[in-house]
């Protein structure tokens, strides 16, 4: 493939893949070296470390702030949250959908971001408290409002199950919130600077991005993953179910990707948090499962794809550590949008600085009038 990488315009005769779509400076990608790196520091050095509402802060700035402006932030998006609730109704119908990234879609691209309001704290908030909603509506219980005071870990777990997590369950989301931020030129990233390329909205941006993140091919996988890991249901059965899946044509869910070439540092990330978890005594036995079905994907998808490195991508231990944390599986990809949207958000202030309107070239290969 030979490809002309310049920002803006994009010339492939091989097909998109590897043109450079825009400059950014929020994250790279290594897929070599199984690297991420968000705003000048590794991934693993930042989740478990810092908090969300840091990381939301970070992304936009590019820098991490004081102890003041954390608590200050943490403050700010709090009370974003409890303007959201406010403007939620109890009786819409989008929190009965069968589907919540439906939900999620229907919600979000009804908010409206109050003049002289800051979007992105607006947007960070709108998507918690949308995506915790539709859990909670989902399990049939009476809607929760936020509690400003709360981190957003804290409080979104909290509106989605009704309860006040633990610490641990807490600090779990938290790792995950700033894991998932942001990574790279992603399809829903893309989207949402697509859209913000042309001057639009920032709703209308973070709607769009919603319904790419909603495609299995991107965020609907860890629900699945959660739904192998039971239909497995013991490290001794993994070969053999994971055997016939291939056999049967399946592709096996939270493993591959576009651009990693070795494991997804992300699942390294989140699996020490599960094992925080299990130390704490939430979480038991699944993370075991999970390290075998991933061992045995791992060996029997190396013996069928020689040529390419097929390892755990980060929905393998998403599924367990949001199951862990009391998430439902069907809000698992509510909840990656409830992490993603700080990268979605930053992209979109990214874009619109830059003031240029992303329009790729394709390239026709239909016929010509005679
Ligand atoms: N299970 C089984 N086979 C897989 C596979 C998986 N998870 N991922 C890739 N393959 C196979 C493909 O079937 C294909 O085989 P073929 O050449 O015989 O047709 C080969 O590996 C290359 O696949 P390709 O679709 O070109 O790779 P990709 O880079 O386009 O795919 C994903 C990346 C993520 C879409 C893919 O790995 C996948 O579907 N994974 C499962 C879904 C998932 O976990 N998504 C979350 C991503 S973060």
């Amino acid at each position: 493939m030979t490809t002309e990488q310049t920002v803006g315009t994009t010339r492939s005769k091989g097909g998109l893949e590897g043109v450079i779509a825009a400059e950014t400076r929020l994250s790279h990608v290594d897929g070599e070296r199984g690297e991420l790196i968000l705003a000048g520091h590794r991934v693993d050095a930042l989740a478990g470390t810092v908090s969300f509402e840091e990381s939301v802060v970070l992304l936009r700035t590019g820098a991490l702030p004081d102890a003041a402006t954390a608590k200050k932030t943490a403050r700010t998006i709090g009370e974003a949250r409890v303007r959201a609730f406010s403007r939620l109704d109890p009786n819409d119908p989008a929190l009965r959908y069968a589907d919540g990234m439906d939900a999620l879609r229907a919600l979000v691209a009804r908010a409206t971001v109050e003049k002289d309001r800051d979007a992105t704290i607006d947007l960070v908030a709108t998507v918690g408290v949308s995506a915790a909603a539709w859990q909670r509506a989902r399990s049939g219980g009476a809607l929760v409002a936020p509690d400003a005071s709360l981190s957003h870990a804290a409080d979104v777990l909290r509106m989605s199950t009704g309860a006040l997590p633990t610490p641990e369950a807490a600090a779990a989301l938290d790792r995950y919130l700033v894991t998932v931020s942001d990574h790279g030129m992603n399809a829903s990233t893309f989207t949402a600077r697509v859209i913000a390329s042309t001057g639009s909205d920032e709703v209308s941006a973070i709607t769009g991005a919603i319904g790419a993140l909603k495609g299995p091919l991107h965020g609907g996988a860890p629900g699945p993953v959660l739904d192998m890991l039971d239909a497995v249901g013991a490290p001794d059965r993994a070969k053999a179910w994971i055997m016939g899946e291939l056999d049967a044509g399946r592709r096996i869910m939270g493993m591959g990707h576009r651009i990693y070439r070795v494991r997804d540092p992300r699942a390294a990330v989140l699996e020490s948090g599960i094992e925080k978890l299990e130390k704490a005594g939430i979480a038991k036995g699944k993370l075991a499962l999970a390290r075998a079905v991933e061992r045995e994907a791992e060996t029997l998808l190396a013996a069928r794809h020689a040529d390419r490195s097929l390892r755990a991508n980060v929905e393998f231990y998403t599924a367990v550590i949001l199951d862990a944390v009391g998430i439902d599986r069907a809000a698992f990809t509510p909840t990656f949008a409830v992490g993603r949207v700080a990268g979605w958000c930053a992209h979109v202030e990214e874009q619109r600085a830059s003031g240029r309107l992303i329009r790729p070239a394709s390239r026709y290969v239909g016929p010509m009038p005679g």
